[in-house]
């Protein structure tokens, strides 16, 4: 499927119209930022690593009964998914006290927390992507209260899947954001990716961070050795082999 017109350019991701009226190409970037966009590099195969480490998550929801945004994969850096009109809700699932949480609240860094919290911050450089709560959420008509009930189940059903998923990978699923749209019938669907930009992954054994949190606390040099570790834990021999990273 060939790229029509840029729709969106993101941060680290561009989405392309295609001949296709109800499909989007999303085209994972090599560009890695931190601080709203104020700190920004170009690391060499990060756009593949997040576009094929975020299928195969998909894939591993879909077939825990979660309907994603995904199509295909058609070339190691670029998704074909389905259109959503997206909603500009950060979904947020922690299972560890750690980041934002523990700047904010009195929570000491690296406490369990179970049941696990759902947070939901507003999608939106320009204030900093606040905190929402479900009355301002309505007041911003960005979602109505059937909406994020259903935001807050999905989210957990994803991290019940997931948790499970990279524990069989020797990983700590710490935290996560997660983003949905509506499809053409106004379901919500989960969009966007599920990377290590967008989790805290630890390593079981050490507690080595396998994530995005690098690259935030200027650790450049280890950012892509982190990915390419998740990517080799959670990949089969086969998809090793297809993808070749
Ligand atoms: O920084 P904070 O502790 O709020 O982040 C919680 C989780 O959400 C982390 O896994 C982080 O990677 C993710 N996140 C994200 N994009 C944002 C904010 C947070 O992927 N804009």
């Amino acid at each position: 499927m060939e790229k029509k017109e840029l729709i969106n350019s993101g941060k680290v991701k561009s989405v392309y119209s295609c001949e296709d009226d109800d499909k989007v190409i999303i085209e994972f970037r090599d560009d890695m930022t931190a601080g709203d966009g104020a700190r920004k590099e170009v690391m060499d195969n990060k756009g593949s690593l997040n576009a094929i480490i975020s299928t195969k998550i998909f894939r591993v929801l879909e077939e825990n009964g979660i309907k994603t945004q995904l199509v295909d994969l058609p070339e190691k850096n670029v998704m074909v998914a389905k259109k959503l009109e997206m909603i500009p809700i950060e979904v947020i699932v922690r299972n560890i006290a750690t980041g934002s949480l523990v700047r904010k609240y009195p929570f000491e860094d690296g406490t369990p927390l179970d049941p696990p919290l759902v947070q939901m911050d507003f999608k939106d450089d320009e204030y900093h992507d606040p905190m929402l709560n479900d009355s301002i959420a309505k007041a911003l008509k960005i979602a109505t209260q059937e909406d994020l009930d259903k935001l807050k189940e999905l989210a957990l059903k994803v991290n019940e899947a997931l948790k499970e998923f990279f524990d069989k990978a020797g990983i700590i699923l710490v935290d996560f954001k997660i983003e949905f749209g509506k499809d053409a019938d106004g379901e919500i669907i989960l969009g966007d990716e599920i990377s290590p930009d967008s989790c805290r992954l630890w390593d079981k054994e050490t507690l080595d961070m396998l994530d995005k949190e690098l690259f935030r606390k200027g650790k450049d040099n280890e950012v892509i050795d982190a990915y390419i570790e998740v990517y080799n834990r959670i990949m089969t021999d086969e998809e090793k082999e297809k993808y070749d990273m």
